[in-house]
């Protein structure tokens, strides 16, 4: 009997990729890499789901897209400047070195150093015969740009594309041009890589533009290449609709990107089988094109919400069948590693652990409070319906959740649930705890009695003890879902619909 692992053949990381790609991704492995960085425009990266109240909206910050001169940035540069493994260019080292004598040492530098050091690693990572595609605004693209080139050009590859992913969009009325454009750049490692030609198919209304083409073939060679049976050959400016709140594809995260965008790449510059890294995967774009196009994949992303969106997005398109492929990474399972993720202080991984034990515990139905600072010690909310006071209309209640990681935890964290329900004019509250609570606790818990909720005719403790150990072990939130509030959308079921064929392999 072999005693190695049976191959899974895709994974998804929780975690920072620089770690990941550093530990666990051997060199020259990837066929093809996908990434969507958060930009340096200072936007807010609200990793809230939108189909929630305004209220909730308004408070929900998670991922503020702005970065310092820290710690990081300075490791980084050291990193950069010492040729860490050996993996730097002259060039990559003397263009970090004079762009900060350009820029100095604030955050558009602590932003480049962090993508720098991260893409280096994914060009080690990269297959000779593969390709990489950066998909970022023109806030710091022309920048990206010459770093792509120190790392890539520098060892053997090139510059392809420039992609101009251009849609229509609401942009106010700014004394300035509508910005209605993202770009992507199209780098490979080398002159031999894939790239499987995409044509975009006649429509009704095109096969009269194609006349006019093949009359215009004849005095102009230039439109030889761009016409084929098949349709029009793809350029560089691609017509691709935005998710709006309407799209059908959408799941409330806030950078999604279309499903469209991310099969045009997929197909061009990979075959079946072949093995795509997202190592900022966001809600899983990538990764479920990636499956759909029975294409093996590696996800990477730092934030809790992301992979349970995935796993969520992956089981409503695929089925549960998936998840038996998937190997996850990171995330905790067993105590040591609840502990471990709790111990991370950085602020990038601020409130991981709690967003951590309240969407496991909820299987993803609560909302992440994302407030920084004061947040009373509420960590998330769910909803369940009840009646009003009237007693005939149904409307939907809150449920708090509050999660503590201290060695010794204190009754006063259930006073101060109790006191923050109070306030809030909420019936029901969660506490969970990393360490075992005390006696106290539970009498003080206890003490609070009971709330009946008229509508499922049901009742609950007022505030339910939970620890993670419980969560480690599978036990879950066994409140029935809201009616009215779906909190994250369910992705389509993929297979069967005739948008889905691969119409031109
Ligand atoms: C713009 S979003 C990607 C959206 C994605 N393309 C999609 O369609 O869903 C960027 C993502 O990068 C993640 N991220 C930021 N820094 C990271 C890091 N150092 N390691 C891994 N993921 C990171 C964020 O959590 C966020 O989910």
């Amino acid at each position: 009997m072999s005693l190695k692992k049976p191959q899974v053949p895709n994974q998804l990381f929780y975690g920072d990729n620089i770690e990941v790609l550093r530990k666990y991704i051997k060199d020259e492995t990837i066929d093809l890499i996908y990434i969507d960085p958060p930009f340096n425009s200072k936007r807010n990266y609200n990793q809230i789901y939108n189909n929630i109240g305004k209220e909730d909206k308004a408070q929900a910050q998670a991922f503020i897209d702005t970065w310092t001169w820290d710690d990081e940035a300075i490791q980084g540069f050291e990193n950069i400047t010492t040729n860490y493994n050996g993996l730097f260019s002259k060039q990559t080292i003397q263009l970090i070195n004079g762009l900060e004598k350009v820029l100095g040492k604030g955050s558009l530098m602590a932003y480049l150093i962090s993508m720098t050091i991260r893409i280096v690693e994914m060009h080690r990572v990269l297959k000779k015969t593969g390709s990489f595609y950066l998909h970022c605004d023109p806030t710091s693209s022309h920048y990206l740009k010459l770093v792509l080139d120190a790392v890539f050009c520098a060892k053997g590859g090139d510059f392809r594309n420039e992609i101009i992913w251009h849609y229509r969009r609401w942009t106010g009325k700014a004394a300035k041009f509508q910005e209605l454009h993202d770009v992507i750049f199209f780098y490979t490692k080398s002159d031999e890589y894939t790239f499987n030609v995409q044509y975009t198919p006649y429509t009704d209304k095109s096969l009269h533009r194609k006349q006019n083409y093949h009359t215009r073939v004849k005095g102009d060679d230039v439109y030889v290449t761009s016409i084929d049976e098949k349709g029009v050959r793809d350029n560089d400016v691609w017509q691709i609709q935005l998710l709006n709140s309407q799209s059908k594809e959408r799941l409330g995260y806030p950078t999604q990107k279309p499903e469209e965008l991310l099969d045009k790449i997929i197909k061009t510059s990979s075959n079946k089988g072949d093995l795509v890294l997202d190592s900022y995967c966001g809600c899983g774009t990538t990764v479920a094109v990636a499956e759909n196009l029975k294409r093996r994949w590696i996800g990477v992303d730092i934030t809790y919400q992301s992979i349970s969106l995935i796993l969520k997005r992956l089981a409503d398109s695929y089925g549960e069948k998936v998840l038996a492929s998937t190997e996850l990474n990171g995330v905790p399972q067993d105590i040591e590693s609840a502990i471990a993720l709790a111990n991370k202080k950085e602020d990038k991984t601020r409130k991981e652990f709690e967003k951590w034990c309240v969407l496991t515990y909820t299987n993803n139905r609560a909302i992440i409070n994302e407030k920084k600072g004061a947040d009373g010690g509420i960590d998330g909310v769910a909803y369940i319906n009840d009646f009003e006071a009237n007693g005939i209309d149904v409307g939907i209640k809150e449920i708090l959740f509050s999660v503590k990681s201290d060695k010794k935890p204190h009754v006063s964290y259930i006073r101060d649930l109790n006191g923050a329900m109070q306030r809030e004019g909420v019936s029901m509250g969660y506490f969970i705890t990393l360490y075992p609570p005390t006696k106290d606790m539970l009498e003080e818990a206890k003490k609070l009695g009971k709330y009946k909720n008229k509508y499922f005719g049901k009742d609950y403790d007022r505030i339910k003890i939970v620890t993670v150990e419980q969560i480690l072990k599978g036990e879950i939130f066994d409140v029935p879902k809201a009616q009215e509030v779906k909190v994250v959308k369910s992705a389509k079921r993929k297979g069967d619909s005739k948008d889905q064929k691969d119409l031109f392999e």
